[in-house]
């Protein structure tokens, strides 16, 4: 049977205190929507829906990069009943485990998604509910459970006598697993005699219950995995917590870290043994780091594959690659698809934007290449820059094996300049350059011997 993955993540958030809707605040890498999309990925969902609401433009538009994603819309916040009810309508859901998600539950991991849709697929209970044990249980709603072991009823927090808010310590995750078929046939009873007049996705479990079907628990060992963000405290002490478990399983796995707590890894990361991460060190979306590199410190990288024995330091790299043995910084800023090859080194003060570095060139100090294709052993001279752009188009700059390029010389593109080539420093090279070839654009150097003290002693009489 398909599984389908209900993420409700319309509600407004008003305890985050911001122009932006709750689920685009950012966990690490990426908004928490997207850690629920992929935890419902990765556990198999066949389709995941999301239900957008406030701010929905903008998770739309967040969401249009992930193409298994369907959204619809609840045009009216009126708790999360009501927007399981508006996706089952709109989504046409009918049948099949349907697991429903809170948007807000961004550490919920797939193994404990998918072994909690079994439970449900089996057919011995029409619900299984998350829960789990914080240690502040203030703000859930508390499970009580029927002498015979399964669910009473989900009480929430603003509708517990004191009593039970001291004893029925049980909390909902926020993550449950219905049978499609039942869920899609009581939805619509959920009604909304309660403290906040909303329609609570938790009430379905005494509506099953009345018509005679049981809900289980699953008790989640790790709580972390259950917890909601309902305010900016509770975003941060929830990064604080992935990252201290993305961490620990990169030390378990052979890296090292100077300082855990300044390291920030985001879950689609991959970082080989006895690779060094330093402080202020950040590796975001599909960034992969091979074994025996040192990145940091004050390093970022989004989308970089990094190889094996690399150094980077301060260097900020966004959709590149870094074959092995390269060095790169301190500080360049490397974009737009550039491949630094095996051994090369990029230095410190520069900029490469979609460009390859053969293999052991050198670009060491103070240059922007752009839009370059560059053989092997070339070496640029400090100071030096490809002028890419004419303010319409973008031109190449070609550059041979092993050609030597003189300090601040300025390549016009398009042009190129042959293996092995020199250019003489300080050149405007508009010119394509022939192999082997010298090439020099600067006027000659004029002289006039004494001429300094003898200005000196002017301008003294002068004043
Ligand atoms: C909810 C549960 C509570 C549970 C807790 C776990 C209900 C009534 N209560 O409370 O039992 O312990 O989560 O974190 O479900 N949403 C919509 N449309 C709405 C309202 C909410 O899509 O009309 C979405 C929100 O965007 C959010 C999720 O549903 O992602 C949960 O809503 P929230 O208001 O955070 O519920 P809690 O009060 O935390
Ligand atoms: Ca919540």
């Amino acid at each position: 049977m398909p599984m389908t993955a209900i993420i409700l993540a319309a509600g407004e958030g008003t305890r985050m205190k911001s122009r932006h809707p709750k689920v685009m605040h950012k966990l690490l890498d990426r908004p928490l929507v997207s850690w629920v999309t992929r935890a419902a990925r990765n556990a198999g969902a066949d389709r995941i829906i999301v239900v957008v609401g406030n701010g929905a433009e903008e998770v739309r538009a967040h969401l249009a990069s992930e193409k298994d994603v369907e959204c619809v819309e609840q045009t009216e916040r009126l708790g999360t009943g009501h927007a399981t009810r508006v996706a089952i309508e709109a989504a046409h859901v009918s049948e099949g485990p349907v697991v429903i998600l809170n948007g807000d539950l961004p550490l919920i991991e797939s193994e404990t998604i998918r072994a909690f849709a079994d439970t449900v697929s089996s057919g011995e209970h029409a619900c299984a509910i998350l829960t789990m044990t914080p240690p502040d249980p203030f703000g859930y709603g508390r499970v009580e459970l029927a002498a015979d072991g399964t669910v009473a009823r989900i009480i929430e927090q603003k509708d517990c006598t004191p009593e039970q808010s001291e004893t029925l310590l049980e909390c909902n995750a926020g993550c449950y697993a219905f049978d499609g078929a039942l869920l899609t046939a009581h939805v619509g009873e959920i009604g909304c005699e309660n403290a906040q007049h909303e329609y609570y996705l938790p009430d379905m479990v005494e509506i099953l219950r009345g018509h005679g079907h049981s809900t289980t628990i699953t008790h989640c060992p790790d709580y972390v995995e259950g917890l909601g963000v309902n305010s900016r405290v509770q975003l941060a002490e929830l990064t604080a917590l992935a990252q201290a478990k993305i961490n620990e399983g990169l030390m378990a796995s052979g890296v090292t870290m100077l300082d855990p707590k300044t390291v920030w890894v985001g879950p689609d990361v991959a970082v080989g043994r006895d690779t060094e991460l330093l402080p202020m060190t950040m590796l975001w979306g599909a960034t992969s780091v091979g074994e025996g590199c040192t990145v940091g410190p004050n390093t970022r990288l989004t989308n970089t594959t990094v190889g094996n024995n690399v150094l980077l330091e301060e260097v900020v790299g966004v959709d590149v690659t870094i074959d092995d043995d390269a060095t790169c910084g301190p500080r360049a800023y490397l974009r737009g698809g550039a491949h630094v090859l095996e051994s090369a080194h990029i230095g410190t003060h520069v900029e490469l934007k979609n460009t390859v570095v053969g293999k052991g060139s050198k670009v060491p100090h103070l240059s922007y290449i752009g839009d370059c294709e560059m053989g092997a052993g070339v070496n640029i001279g400090g100071g030096s820059i490809t002028c890419n752009y004419d303010g319409v188009h973008k031109s190449r700059t070609t550059i041979g094996d092993g050609a030597f390029i003189g300090s601040d010389t300025m390549m016009v593109a398009p042009v190129s300049i042959g293996a092995g080539a020199i250019t003489g420093a300080s050149s405007c090279i508009t010119k394509d350059v022939p192999a082997d070839a010298l090439a020099v654009e600067r006027s000659e150097q004029f002289m006039k011997e004494g001429y300094a003290s003898k200005r000196l002693e002017r301008l003294r009489k002068e004043a």
